[in-house]
């Protein structure tokens, strides 16, 4: 039985996190850290062996935890990653993984020199339609790659400017616990608006899916206010030679699903992902086509997967098989790649807009 603690209970944590701990039949939590006390509170009633600590370090410095589980604002991911792994713990780690590349990337060194299992939050990675598009490209069977184009729509934009009630009433979505505003809309938690919370995730599905290195990156973006973003346009080169466009806002139109695609276009054919709706369709210049649904019961964003994949990794490491978590870890390298692009966003803000 593996030992999980907690740090950010917060409502994606009470959403995603505690539910999937939950059900696991070899884990439980043991311990949560969360300056709100009725936060905290929320989190250690669900079991009466769950501890309560004032802070990462009281908690770590307590309890033995084979398991952390980052959930806390973005500001306080680098920390918090770090001192789990320093303490032995494999460690799952919210998007935006960190707000800086150098701390990703010591992070992802500091995992794997310890052989620890490192693994950044990306629901979207654990589709059947993004496990298709990673073979796809890594057998070449699109030939070389050429050029991606990609589009992200959130419905997130009253988050940056706090207003948390308008954008769970978009969402519609169940909640035992809210977020706060300042999560999202106060740069000094969030690092920035919409790069950080949502731009994040289609930059990290294309270097899960391309194993590519940026080369070059070229950011503009739409500011409400200072580091405080709402829309952005990327364009990248990657290693390699392929060029890169992608577009992602904060706004979509209601009740419609949002577009969430990237295609792929290779020299011998195109994929094109839709990570809404988890689909796969791809073509090659023979004429050989094909789409990859949804797996039976799986849903477009498993919110679960994330934190399930680490303990099953955690426990064949300590079966003697450690590929899982060299794996998970591996994919937070290249969600480090991800960081390094996001991080463009914010370094040549414009000063009047
Ligand atoms: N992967 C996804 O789809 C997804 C979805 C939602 C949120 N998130 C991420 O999860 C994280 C939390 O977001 P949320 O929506 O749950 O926000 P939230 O405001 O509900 O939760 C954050 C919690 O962290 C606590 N906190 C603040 N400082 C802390 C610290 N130093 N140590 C420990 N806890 C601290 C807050 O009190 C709060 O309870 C963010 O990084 C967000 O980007 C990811």
């Amino acid at each position: 039985m593996l030992n999980v603690g907690l740090v950010g209970a917060g409502w994606w944590a009470h959403h995603a996190h505690l539910p999937a701990i939950r059900s696991h039949p070899e884990a439980r939590l043991v311990a949560a850290t969360d300056p709100d006390p009725e936060r905290l509170a929320s989190a250690t009633a669900l079991d009466p062996g769950v501890r309560g600590f004032p802070s990462v370090a009281e908690m770590l410095a307590a309890a033995d935890l084979d398991v952390v589980v980052v959930a806390s604002p973005a500001a306080f991911h680098a920390d918090a990653a770090r001192a789990a792994l320093l303490a032995g713990a494999g460690v799952l780690v919210e998007k935006p993984f960190t707000l800086h590349a150098a701390e990703a990337r010591e992070l992802v060194e500091l995992a794997a020199s310890r052989r620890l299992a490192l693994s950044v939050s990306l629901p979207y990675q654990y589709t059947r339609a993004a496990r298709a598009v990673r073979s796809l490209l890594a057998q070449g069977e699109l030939g070389s790659l050429v050029a991606v184009h990609g589009v992200f729509e959130s419905y997130t934009a009253p988050l940056y400017a706090g207003d948390v009630d308008e954008y769970l009433r978009r969402v519609d979505r169940p909640h035992a616990v809210a977020p706060l505003p300042g999560t999202y809309a106060d740069v000094a938690l969030s690092g920035g608006g919409h790069g950080q919370s949502q731009t994040s995730h289609i930059v990290s599905a294309l270097f899960d899916a391309t194993d590519a290195h940026p080369e070059r990156i070229a950011a503009e973006s739409a500011f409400l206010a200072p580091r405080m973003d709402i829309a952005n346009t990327l364009s990248l080169r990657l290693k390699g030679g392929a060029v890169v466009g992608i577009f992602s806002s904060g706004e979509t139109l209601p009740r419609q699903p949002a577009q969430q695609t990237i295609t792929y276009l290779g020299t011998r054919g195109v994929a094109r992902h839709d990570l809404a709706l988890a689909t796969l369709d791809w073509a090659l210049a023979g004429g050989d086509a094909e789409r990859v649904e949804p797996g039976e019961g799986e849903s477009a964003y498993p919110n679960g997967e994330p934190v399930r994949a680490l303990i099953d990794a955690v426990l064949a490491a300590r079966a003697g098989r450690g590929d899982a978590a060299r794996e998970l870890t591996e994919g937070a390298g290249r969600a480090a790649r991800a960081v390094e692009v996001i991080e463009r966003i914010y370094r040549d803000e414009p000063v009047d807009v």
